[in-house]
């Protein structure tokens, strides 16, 4: 179970690191910070391009860091934007490939104290598996 302590962090590390965030063109600044199992948090941003299918999104981001660093298990995603915006398609299908489940902090940094809590079971029913 995650102590409040370690929420707190995960939540606090997602709000900074959608600061760095490249999105020049659609303006919409994400963050993401990825809790391992063994406690460290791993954060990614967006990063727009002017060819805009080779953007890349912050879920996206966190997760390839985390694997390149030795992380496949999770304990937890958080990620911030303004508005509360849930991961896109693309980015639950990743996340799916290292979790069955995996609790999802939802942060609007309009309103940074409300944090919403959902799941990768809820958010991607009938995943594709090989
Ligand atoms: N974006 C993310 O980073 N994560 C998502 O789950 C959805 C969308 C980014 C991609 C693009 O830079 C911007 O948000 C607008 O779509």
């Amino acid at each position: 179970m995650m102590t409040d302590a370690i929420r707190q962090q995960l939540l606090a590390q997602t709000v900074a690191v959608r600061e760095q965030a490249y999105a020049p063109y659609s303006k919409f600044l994400v963050g993401a910070a990825l809790l391992t199992e063994d406690g460290q948090v791993v954060t990614g941003c967006n990063v727009e391009n002017a060819s805009f299918g080779m953007t890349i999104c912050a879920e996206r981001n966190a997760v390839f860091a985390a694997v390149a660093q030795g992380h496949r298990r999770f304990q937890a995603i958080a990620l911030a934007t303004v508005g509360g915006a849930t991961p896109c398609g693309a980015c639950r299908q990743v996340l799916a490939e290292f979790c069955d489940d995996l609790p999802i902090l939802i942060v609007d940094v309009a309103q940074p104290h409300v944090v919403i809590e959902t799941s990768l079971a809820v958010l991607l029913p009938g995943r594709f598996k090989l």
